[in-house]
């Protein structure tokens, strides 16, 4: 199992979540435990996870309930899913594959064979998760030709890391840099500055990314109907600024330093990111 693996307990018992826990964090997971259904389900859908290791009789929600309104999200429906029963009888186990999980353990579970099938299921998630982005860098390497204008994705992602530190805002790299990386993804099927936001965003989820960065990735200009679904509007406002700033810095503010000296008197720039703006100008 890959260290940092993210896995989710859902399970009433606290021994069996302990021993579980346990033996899956000694293997190099990190390993997060809630006791009722609905909670685990608040935080698959808020967190992002790598396996879900359920119960199947929980307080609130049940495994089944849990299970399915995973397979119903379109952005949870590829979380590895199982299950785990001290009833492990036909009804059970059938309406457990019905509903689309994806391993059936008897209690008390035997902990090698969990490890197994976690290690099976998350490299298994993680190949299909490289091989998406994969594409989309090849996507966006294409969109840049296409505009002959060599690099400008990249540009922008550094100018995202270094706002990002600049505002201590370090929390979400991995999503801002991958929403900075294809964010003129939609330039590929429209030229229009409305619209290659949403189609951007279209196309990345059409891969599989996450919503966050299609969230980033339809905004990146600002001003456009939102349509990706997020929870999570509040944590990333900030990164969205940080994308639009970096945007800026490429489009407009590399070309003419000028308009970076009046939005700066106009105090559209805090000192801070001022700096980091200038700096960038003048390196590259
Ligand atoms: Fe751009
Ligand atoms: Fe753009």
């Amino acid at each position: 199992m890959q260290p940092g693996t993210k896995v989710l307990i859902a399970e009433d018992d606290p021994n069996s979540a302990r021993l579980i826990t346990d033996y899956l964090t000694a293997k190099g997971a990190l390993v997060t435990w809630k006791d009722n259904g609905s909670e685990a389900l608040k935080e698959v859908q808020s967190e992002s996870y790598d396996l879900l290791i359920l119960d199947l009789r929980l307080p609130e929600k049940n495994g089944f309930v849990v299970a399915g309104e995973i397979r119903n999200d379109e952005r949870l429906f590829n979380l590895p899913i199982i299950v785990t029963s001290a009833f492990p009888d036909e009804q059970n186990l059938l309406r457990s594959y019905q509903l689309g999980v994806d391993a059936f353990l008897s209690k008390p579970v035997d902990l090698k064979k969990l490890f197994l099938l976690a290690k099976n299921l998350t490299s298994r998630k993680q190949k299909n998760e490289n091989k998406i982005k994969e594409a989309l860098v090849l996507l966006n390497e294409y969109c840049e030709k296409k505009l002959n204008r060599p690099g400008h994705a990249v540009r922008v992602e550094k100018n995202c890391l270094s706002l990002a530190a600049a505002y201590q805002l370090e929390d979400h790299l991995a999503t801002l840099r991958a929403a900075a990386l294809l964010h003129d993804l939609g330039l590929i099927f429209t030229s229009s500055d409305l619209e290659h936001g949403p189609v951007g965003a279209e196309i990345a989820q059409m891969f599989g990314v996450k919503a966050e960065i299609a969230y980033l990735i339809e905004n990146h200009h600002g001003n456009i109907s939102q349509t990706t679904k997020i929870d999570s509007e509040e944590v990333l406002e900030s990164y969205l600024g940080i994308l639009k700033i970096a945007e800026k810095i490429e489009e407009t503010y590399r070309n003419s330093i000028s308009s970076f000296e009046q939005d700066k008197e106009k105090g559209l720039l805090t000192p801070d990111v001022a700096s980091v703006i200038a700096e960038l100008i003048m390196t590259t």
